[in-house]
C-alpha cells in the first residue's frame, strides 16, 4: 500500500504544482494563448504519465502481495513439517511436503526475479518519458507518418495457433507497421514450441504468473474465464506500457482472417482516433451468417453499440482507462456494461473479417455449433484506406441512419419471407417488447440475446441485416430513448 500511496501523493504534487503554475500564468498574461495551449498539453501529458506510473506501480504491488502469500504458504508448510515426527509412517507425507516446499521456493524466486526486473526496467520509463518530452512517442508512427498497429495474439494451450499465425504473417503488408506479439499463457510446452518456430517474425512473450487464482466455489467451473482475464490484463500492459505501442488489434488463437484484414483496420484507424464516441473497431459481425449479409457489399461498414470482440482494435488511451478496474473474470460482458461502455460504439463490417475455426476449452462448444461456425468470412479485398469512410463518424452517421430506418416501409416477418414487397429500398420490422424482439430473431435466425440491454450488432436499438435481397432493420419505436438493462 505504501508504494501506491507514495506514487499517488507524488503524482498529485506534480499535478498541483503544474496546475498552480498554469493558474499563475493565466492571471499574469492574458494574451498568451499559445503558451497556454502548450501548457495545457503538457499538463495532459503529465497527467497521462502519472496515470501510467500508477498502473505500473499497481502491477508491482500485486507482484509483492502475491509473493507475500507464497511466503506465508511456505511458512505454513514449514510449521507443518516441524509438527510431524519422523516416524516411518510419516515418510511419504514428509516427502510430499518437501516437494511442495521446493516448488514454492521456486515460485518465490521467480517472483522475486520478476519484481527485480520490473524495478530495473529502464525501457519502460524511456518509452514513456520520450513521449512526455518530445511528443514523438516510440512505436506510434512509421517515418512516413502512418500508424504502427501491434497485433496481439492471445494464446494458451492450442497448437492450432499455427493456423492463425500463418495467415497473419502471410497477409501482413509490413512487418514494421504490424508487429505481431504472441502472448502465451498456460505454460503449454507444445504450443510454445510452435510459436518459437516463427523466430524473429514475431515477438513471443509468456505470462509469468501461473499461480492458482482464488475463485468463488460457485464459479469453479469457470476457472478458464478467470485465467483469460488475468492473461489479457498482463498482455495488454505489456503491449501498451512495456512495449510502448499506442494501438493494438487483439486476435484470439482460433481465428481465421480475411484477405483485407489489415486494410480494414488501417482504413478505420483514423475513425477510431478522431471520433471519441468510438472505442473499438471490430472485425466481427455477430449476425454475419451467410444468408443474413449482402454478399455483394463487402465494403459496407456500420456502427454498433454492442461490443463484438473477436478481432478488435483499441488504443492505449482506452487501455489506461480500463486497466485500473479490469475485472477478475468475464471481461467481455464486463466491458459491455454501461459503466465501461459510456455510450461508445464500435465499427463493425457487413461481412466479418475474422471467423473462428473452432473453440475447444473455455468457450461454450454449443454456441460454436449453433452460431459461430456459420459466420461468413469475407473473401474479397476492399481498399478501405482509399475510401471515404467519414460517413461512419457519429455526426454524419446518426442522422442518415435514423432517417433510413424510420423512413423505411414497415413489413411483417411473413411479408418479408414471402418476398412480395412492392416498395423499393430498405424495410423495417418493428418491435416493442423484449419478447417480440426474441420471437422475430428466432424466425429469422438472428442472435436473440442482450448484454446490458444491447442486442448483438444493434445500434440505437436497431438490428440491421440482409434477407431475401432486402436491407432490413429490426427496430424499436422511433421515440426510443436508450437501452433497458433489464432486458437480458
Ligand atoms: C502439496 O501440494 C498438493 C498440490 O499442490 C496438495 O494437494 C497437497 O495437499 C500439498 N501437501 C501438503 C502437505 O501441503
Ligand atoms: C483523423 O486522424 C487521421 C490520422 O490520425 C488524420 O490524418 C486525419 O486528418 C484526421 N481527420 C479525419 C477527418 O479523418
Ligand atoms: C467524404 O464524405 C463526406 C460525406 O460523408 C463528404 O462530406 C466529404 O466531402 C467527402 N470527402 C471527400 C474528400 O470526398
Ligand atoms: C412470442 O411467441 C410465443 C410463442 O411462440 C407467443 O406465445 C407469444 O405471444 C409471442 N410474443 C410476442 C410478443 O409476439
Ligand atoms: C413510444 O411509441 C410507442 C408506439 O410507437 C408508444 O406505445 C409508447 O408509449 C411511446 N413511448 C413514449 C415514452 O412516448
Amino acid at each position: 500500500m505504501r508504494n501506491r500511496s507514495v506514487s499517488i501523493i507524488f503524482g498529485s504534487l506534480i499535478l498541483w504544482a503544474v496546475a498552480t503554475y498554469f493558474l499563475f500564468l493565466d492571471q499574469q498574461s492574458v494574451g498568451k494563448d499559445q503558451d497556454k495551449d502548450k501548457l495545457a498539453n503538457q499538463i495532459s501529458r503529465l497527467e497521462k504519465q502519472v496515470k501510467q506510473q500508477i498502473i505500473i506501480n499497481q502491477e508491482l504491488l500485486e507482484g509483492i502481495n502475491e509473493n507475500k502469500r507464497l511466503k506465508k504458504e511456505y511458512e505454513r508448510i514449514n510449521a507443518a513439517l516441524q509438527l510431524k515426527d519422523d516416524t516411518e509412517k510419516n515418510k511419504d507425507k514428509k516427502h510430499e511436503v518437501n516437494k511442495n516446499k521446493s516448488i514454492l521456493l521456486q515460485k518465490i524466486e521467480s517472483k522475486n526475479k520478476k519484481i527485480l526486473e520490473n524495478e530495473q526496467e529502464p525501457t519502460q520509463d524511456t518509452i514513456l518519458s520520450t513521449e512526455g518530452t518530445h511528443n514523438t512517442p516510440l512505436r506510434q508512427k512509421l517515418p512516413d507518418g502512418s500508424p504502427i498497429i501491434a497485433i496481439l495474439v492471445v494464446s494458451c494451450n492450442r497448437i492450432t495457433v499455427e493456423r492463425c499465425l500463418n495467415q497473419l504473417i502471410k497477409l501482413r503488408p509490413s512487418k514494421e507497421q504490424f508487429p505481431i506479439v504472441v502472448s502465451q499463457d498456460c505454460d503449454h510446452r507444445q504450443t510454445a514450441d510452435v510459436i518459437a518456430r516463427y523466430g524473429n517474425q514475431l515477438l513471443h512473450i509468456k505470462q509469468p504468473d501461473q499461480s492458482d487464482i482464488e475463485i468463488p466455489p460457485k464459479e469453479k467451473k469457470f476457472r478458464g474465464y478467470f485465467k483469460i482475464a488475468r492473461h489479457y490484463k498482463w498482455a495488454l500492459n505489456q503491449v501498451f506500457l512495456k512495449l510502448g505501442y499506442s494501438t493494438a488489434i487483439i486476435v484470439e488463437d482460433d481465428l481465421d482472417v480475411a484477405p483485407d484484414f489489415y486494410e480494414y483496420f488501417l482504413g478505420t484507424y483514423p475513425l477510431l482516433v478522431n471520433d471519441s464516441s468510438l472505442w473499438c473497431v471490430s472485425a466481427w459481425n455477430d449476425n454475419g451468417k451467410a444468408g443474413l449479409v449482402d454478399e455483394h457489399a463487402p465494403h459496407l461498414l456500420y456502427r454498433t453499440d454492442f461490443f463484438p470482440g473477436l478481432g478488435w482494435m483499441l488504443t492505449r488511451d482506452l487501455w489506461l482507462e480500463l486497466a485500473p478496474k479490469w475485472p477478475k473474470s468475464y471481461w467481455d460482458d464486463w466491458i459491455r456494461q454501461p459503466e465501461q461502455r459510456k455510450n461508445r460504439a464500435c465499427i463493425r463490417p457487413e461481412i466479418s473479417r475474422t471467423r473462428t475455426f473452432g473453440k475447444l476449452g473455455v468457450s461454450n462448444g454449443l454456441f460454436f455449433e449453433k452460431h459461430l461456425k456459420y459466420i461468413k468470412l469475407n473473401e474479397q479485398f476492399v481498399p478501405f484506406t482509399k475510401m471515404n469512410l467519414s460517413y461512419l463518424l457519429k455526426d454524419n452517421y446518426d442522422i442518415a441512419f435514423v432517417n433510413q430506418v424510420y423512413q423505411s416501409t414497415v413489413v411483417s416477418y411473413s411479408e418479408l419471407k414471402s418476398g412480395n414487397i412492392v416498395a423499393p429500398g430498405p424495410v423495417r420490422i418493428p418491435y416493442y417488447t423484449r419478447q417480440s424482439f426474441k420471437n422475430t430473431t428466432k424466425l429469422l435466425g438472428l442472435m436473440d440475446d442482450f448484454r446490458s440491454g444491447v442486442p448483438r450488432s444493434g445500434y440505437r436499438g436497431v438490428v440491421t441485416f440482409f434477407y431475401n435481397g432486402r436491407r432490413v432493420h429490426l427496430a424499436p419505436s422511433a421515440n426510443w430513448s436508450g437501452y433497458d438493462i433489464t432486458w437480458s
